[in-house]
């Protein structure tokens, strides 16, 4: 595609004594649309040029030639603005999504590279809750982008499947459980013979210990615990595999943090090496006082290892294993404190590419009823929340469009889509609300909404039966209307790109949203099915791309795009 920005440097640069590379940076894009579809600003210049800058403005109106690619310049005060040529615009977008398809908005930036990214992550025996749900579509949705963008991903579900909490869990079965009562419902009936421990060891200090007991046979390798380690581990991917299939999530591995019990000896080795470990009150950390940090706890007083001992034995491995160029933590922010330590012990270890961790924090969850809880027993199981998503889904379609046929199957397109639609509608960092009205609503800047403007562009193009080729004449695609939505279609690789750099898919959700909402305006404005056939053939080929970027936005946030609803 012609890049109009590089464009506009080139105008400037050829017309005053400034490398455009240095113009290239100072362009911006206007608020209104009156300012035209680019400015720039001239008080940089002033210095060099010793002039005022709205005088060099005035100055470079007068000499600068619009050329091939703007059809007007102007300057307002010290700004020029440029309005691009919009037949021009037209054939450079149109064409490019008719030849690249799908692929429009890709690129081979990440050609050769890999990145690693730790998503979703829950624990087993206990709820996949609603904080797993956001990192689970996050990292899927952060996963797609950086594929599309050329770069290899390894997905990894960093499954919490160790810790003192199973000796807890295998002392509780060993004690209360009921084979039965668990296989009929696993998670609810672990969390519930969980939760029971706590309560009892409240009064109980025989328990904790009891607990500590069987989490060392544990790491022994007795058969015992071990198969009923084993088991549990067995029912809860059972269980969330259910939810992956609902969500349409894979991962490269599901090593969680078990996979490491063997390879953290030789890192608690090397830490000592290293001098980095201190003795505190008999157990080990890395101190990072200096750092204003509290220390990076390594191994607990009776040797067992920890959380971050897990992690930082594991991005060793990855790095080793995966040479990454870059890896990707997806986690709520309540463990911002714990990846920027572990992340210091990686650069305190000396290893260089301590700046290719990156965590990718986000906000917590609520309903409307209150904040989500785990603790107590009181939790909302996410398997119920989807289920729940498709069965009003369900009954919208039911209500809108009754002769539908696959109904269930586009109903957990939509009722799935408007989850995750909703989870990457605002930057991630930012606590959101579950409010199924609005997510649901067919307007709106929902997911429906925009797999239903989807599904009416691909109902008008089979309709139209259009040739899906280049036009020898865009001169019917300059409206306003029309411009405003090859505008968006024109930003959307660049969009891709800044939602890849700063780990932010809402970016592309906005700009499908936008896209979607600029096409509507058009379609209600001009009748596309019209009878003058180049009319037809031009309208057709807009309704094309948009149908084209509004699939492929959709693809990348892990949302299918139902053809018809
Ligand atoms: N299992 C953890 C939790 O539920 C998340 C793990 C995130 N990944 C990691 N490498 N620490 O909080």
């Amino acid at each position: 595609m012609i890049d109009f920005k590089e464009k506009v440097a080139e105008l400037v640069a050829a017309n005053i004594n400034i490398k455009k590379e240095e113009v290239i940076p100072l362009i911006e894009i206007p608020p209104q649309e009156d300012l035209g579809d680019y400015a720039l600003p001239c008080f940089q210049f002033a210095r060099t040029l010793r002039k005022a800058p709205q005088l060099i403005a005035e100055e470079l109106v007068a000499v600068i030639n619009q050329g091939d690619y703007f059809a007007e310049v102007k300057n307002v005060g010290p700004y020029l603005n440029f309005f691009i040529k919009r037949e021009l615009l037209a054939k450079t977008v149109l064409e490019a999504v008719l030849s690249a398809k799908d692929n429009f908005g890709s690129s081979r930036l990440g050609a050769g590279k890999n990145v690693v990214i730790d998503f979703s992550s829950p624990n087993i025996a206990k709820p996949f809750h609603v904080g797993h749900l956001r990192s689970t579509v996050i990292g899927n949705s952060l996963y797609r982008i950086n594929q599309f963008l050329g770069y290899h991903c390894i997905g990894i579900n960093h499954l919490g499947d160790w810790g003192t909490q199973f000796g807890k869990l295998i002392a509780a079965y060993q004690l209360w459980g009921n084979e039965q009562e668990i296989k009929a419902e696993p998670i609810p009936a672990l969390l519930k013979l969980y939760v029971k421990f706590h309560q009892e060891a409240e009064n109980n200090l025989e328990l904790e210990e009891k607990g500590r007991q069987c989490f060392k046979r544990l790491e022994e390798g007795d058969h015992e615990a071990a198969k009923l380690w084993e088991w549990f581990v067995e029912l809860s991917l059972t269980e969330f595999n259910k939810i992956y299939q609902l969500l349409n999530v894979h991962f490269d591995y599901n090593t969680g943090e078990s996979f490491y019990n063997d390879k953290m000896d030789g890192i608690v080795q090397l830490l000592q090496e290293k001098k980095l470990l201190k003795k505190s009150e008999g157990a080990y950390v890395v101190d990072l006082d200096e750092y204003e940090m509290p220390p990076c706890l390594i191994l607990k007083s009776d040797g067992a290892t920890l959380y971050p001992t897990r992690d930082i034995t594991a991005a060793i491995y990855r790095k080793e294993n995966y040479h990454f160029a870059k890896a990707l933590y997806v986690t709520d922010y309540s463990q911002n404190l714990h990846f920027a330590q572990w992340f210091k012990v990686i650069e305190l270890l000396g290893f260089d590419w301590s700046d290719q961790l990156e965590h990718v924090p986000f906000g917590r969850v609520s309903t409307e009823e209150g904040a989500l809880k785990t603790r107590k027993g009181n939790v909302i199981f996410l398997k119920d929340l989807l289920n729940k998503a498709i069965e009003k889904a369900r009954k919208i379609i039911e209500e809108n469009n009754s002769t539908l046929e696959n109904k269930d199957e586009i109903a957990a397109m939509v009722g799935i889509g408007a989850v995750i639609f909703n989870d990457l509608s605002n930057s991630k960092i930012k606590d959101i609300v579950f409010n199924w009205e609005r997510m649901l609503s067919f307007d709106g800047e929902t997911g429906p909404y925009v797999q239903y403007t989807h599904a009416r562009a691909n109902s008008v193009l089979k309709k139209g039966q259009s040739q899906s080729r280049p036009l020898d004449d865009y001169s019917a695609l300059t409206s306003d209307e029309a411009f405003a939505v090859l505008k968006l279609l024109y930003t959307f690789p660049a969009t891709v790109r800044k939602a890849a750099d700063r780990n932010e898919p809402f970016f592309i959700t906005r700009q499908i949203v936008e896209l979607a909402q600029a096409f509507n305006k058009f379609y209600h404005q001009y009748p596309i099915l019209v009878d003058e056939v180049d009319l037809r053939e031009s309208r057709l080929l807009l309704v094309l791309a948009v149908k084209t970027v509004l699939k492929t936005g959709l693809y990348l946030l892990g949302i299918q795009a139902p053809e018809r609803m």
